[in-house]
């Protein structure tokens, strides 16, 4: 078993023993189904020394198989999907989970060229083999092309790609299971967020997307990494959460709040933060923060707390430049919307007194992009609004919200 047989490379069974070693190491520790892919399939390459893997998984839901190109072209990352019920190879395995092993491809009916074609690929030789989980089931195909030194595959090879499709189920079993939690656990935020944001917004949607972007450029801008950034993007919808608490007659009011009702209105953050409270989730314990803190200001005259400086939390010191640009660029049914020029100066204005110098610093960063966002989008009524809002001049205006 350990004899990789035709392996041009000559390596030693210690060291053919310690690659297979490897493949269940790397592999056992990687939960993101892409880079979990990416890796069996490098492996793969190497340890069979092939000219190309490729790893196709069935997607129960539309009957078909797919498979990311793993490598040349540029085409990397681009999705492959074959109908399960076809004629091709991969789909006769995945149906009958047996192994398919062709000397040379281009003779033989059950093979499309289709992906060579895209690829710009020769197949050649070309062994396929099920992929089964514990109890039998075929979860995909992990096909190989090409062996280096041009024989046909033998039954050795099959062995092998058997043994390293069956290491590898698991692995992928789990990194599926893992995927699918964390897009419901999206899913779910943002449900969560369009019902929190339905009742006092015209496009919900648009403004939780902006909101979001705006918080992950922000992140980035501000140096933080990719992860820490997609956490705060997907904890922002949430911000408002606590509006579900609020009645009609204050969310809904076209006009100005009474200093009373917005005594009410101030409580959405403490709302908020009740409902996330004690959240066991990363993204969630953000959302809490963002909701409970978003409308804390720099210097200390903020709510509902008044917190100041850096002991408002960062995420929230985020959002908030996030949600007032965006609550600027669109109409409320107490005001109209700003131009996307004059939302930005206001936010320059505000550096230091609303907002964290340094966020307005990446905020100035990333206009450009942010600017592009609403462009793309007109506002459908920033003329027709009805309220009796003062004519948005930034630099000069004495917010109609300030009491
Ligand atoms: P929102 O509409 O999502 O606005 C979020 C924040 O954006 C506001 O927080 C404020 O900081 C900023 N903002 C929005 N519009 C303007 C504006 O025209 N001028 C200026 N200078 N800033 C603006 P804030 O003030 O704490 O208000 C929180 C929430 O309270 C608002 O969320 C909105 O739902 C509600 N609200 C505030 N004022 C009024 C009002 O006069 N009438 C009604 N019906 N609702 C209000
Ligand atoms: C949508 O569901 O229309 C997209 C929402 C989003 O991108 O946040
Ligand atoms: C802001 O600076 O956050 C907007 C002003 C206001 O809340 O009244
Ligand atoms: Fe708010």
């Amino acid at each position: 078993m350990t004899e990789f047989k035709n392996d041009p490379r000559k390596l030693s069974a210690d060291e053919k023993l310690n690659l297979l070693v490897e493949f269940g190491a790397r592999i056992s520790s990687e939960l993101r189904l892409d880079k979990l892919l990416d890796i069996i399939a490098q492996q793969i390459t190497r340890m069979l020394d092939v000219g190309r893997c490729t790893i196709y998984l069935k997607d129960a839901e539309k009957n078909e198989l797919w498979s990311k190109i793993a490598q040349g072209r540029g085409l990397e990352h681009t999705e492959i999907r074959v109908p399960l019920n076809g004629n091709n190879v991969v789909a006769i395995v995945a149906r009958t989970g047996q192994t398919i092993n062709m000397p040379n491809a281009y003779e033989d009916p059950r093979f499309s060229m289709d992906v060579d074609m895209v690829t710009d690929f020769r197949t050649h030789s070309l062994l396929a083999v099920p992929l089964k989980n514990n109890s039998g089931k075929v979860l995909g195909v992990f096909q190989v092309a090409n062996k280096a030194d041009g024989t046909p595959f033998d039954k050795k090879d099959e062995g092998i790609l058997l043994l390293l499709a069956t290491l590898a189920s698991s692995s992928i079993e789990i990194a599926k299971l893992y995927q699918d939690v964390h897009v419901s656990q999206l899913e779910t935020i943002y449900r969560l967020a369009v019902t929190a944001e339905y009742r006092d917004q015209q496009d919900t949607r648009a403004h939780l997307k902006n909101i979001s972007i705006i918080s992950y450029l922000l992140a980035l801008a501000l140096g933080m990494n990719k992860k820490e950034a997609e956490l705060i993007k997907n904890a922002s919808p949430l911000h408002d959460i606590g509006k579900v608490a609020l009645a009609d007659n204050i969310l809904l009011k076209p006009g100005r709040l009474t200093p009373e009702e917005f005594e009410i209105m101030k409580s959405h953050t403490i709302y908020g933060g009740r409902i996330l409270e004690g959240a066991h989730s990363k993204v969630l314990q953000v959302a809490h923060r963002m909701s409970l803190y978003h409308h804390e200001k720099w210097n200390g005259t903020g709510y509902p707390k008044g917190l100041k400086g850096e002991d408002i939390p960062l995420e929230a010191r985020i959002i908030t430049v996030a949600d007032v640009f965006d609550a600027l660029c669109v109409s409320r049914v107490y005001k109209k919307a700003w131009k996307t020029d004059d939302a930005y100066l206001y936010i320059l204005g505000e550096s230091g007194k609303a907002f964290d110098p340094r966020i307005v610093v990446a905020f100035k960063k990333i206009y450009s992009s942010v600017r592009k966002l609403y462009l793309n989008q007109t506002p459908q009524n920033t003329e027709s609004a009805s309220v009796s809002q003062k004519p948005p001049v930034p630099t000069k205006e004495k917010s109609s919200l300030e009491a």
